[in-house]
């Protein structure tokens, strides 16, 4: 799949060196030449440019840049990113008195939601924003055994086949969550679990599966 990358971050590097190893074809772009060329040397990516550049080469286009700049980025590049699907790994996060919150005003309010208001003619995916950058530099992520789950939401059915393609091509376990209206859960999520992980605790031993209850009652949610 040819991807192309706007930002020479650390998500930007880290997700587009998973996709070079597992074969993709991937441009980076930035709107610093140098940083670009030095992101895509350091992963090893086909090529790099212009944000304008990826934005026209990827049939996937990774969003790796702060949230509060993405929606009007996604404006910039509207006509360039018509048909083709953006992959939104922003988190909207800011510090609060209690840990770090949403900067947007939740609900259905999103990033993603914003993305795909900007520019209407491409699909959307909120997805790859819930882990760690590091995570993406592990070969496989994998733990207790289990290939990494990948939530995403989908803002149309092409969005959300190429995403969980992506998702695969990487070894790990697609998991789709709805549409574009949860991505604002999401956000939140990851946002939720920034807080924990600053707290000294596990975010991933608290959401255990009803089903591990003995004697588990099937509620409806
Ligand atoms: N780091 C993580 O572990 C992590 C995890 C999950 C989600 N995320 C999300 O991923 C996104 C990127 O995070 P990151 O850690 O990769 O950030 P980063 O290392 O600071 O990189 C940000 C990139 O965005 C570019 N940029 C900044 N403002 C821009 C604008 N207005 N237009 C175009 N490019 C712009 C920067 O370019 P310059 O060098 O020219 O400033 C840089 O290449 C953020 O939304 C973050 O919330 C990060």
């Amino acid at each position: 799949m040819r991807i192309g990358i706007l930002g020479t971050g650390s998500m930007a590097t880290a997700l587009g060196g998973a996709w070079a190893r597992a074969g993709h074809s991937v441009l980076v772009g930035g709107r610093n030449a140098a940083a670009a060329a030095t992101a895509a040397a350091e992963i090893k990516a086909a090529g790099h440019g212009s944000l304008t550049e990826a934005a026209a080469y990827g049939e996937a286009v990774l969003m790796a840049v702060p949230a509060d700049s993405a929606p009007r980025l996604a404006q910039e590049l509207a006509p360039v990113l018509a048909g083709r699907t953006v992959l939104d790994c922003t988190v909207p996060m800011a510090p609060g008195p209690d840990g770090p919150s949403l900067t947007t005003a939740g609900g259905t309010d999103s990033i993603a939601a914003r993305i795909a208001a900007a520019a209407p003619a491409a699909g959307v995916a909120k997805v790859f924003g819930i882990c760690h950058e590091s995570i993406w530099t592990l070969p496989r992520p994998a733990f207790e055994n289990t290939p990494l789950a990948v939530p995403f939401c989908a803002g149309t059915p092409a969005a959300a086949a190429l995403t969980a393609e992506l998702i695969t091509s990487m070894g790990c376990s697609p998991l789709p969550c709805g549409g574009l209206p949860r991505a604002a859960l999401l956000e939140a999520a990851a946002i939720f679990a920034v807080g924990v992980w600053w707290s000294g605790g596990e975010a991933r031993h608290a959401f255990p599966s009803p089903a591990l209850a003995p004697g588990a009652v099937d509620d409806e949610p």
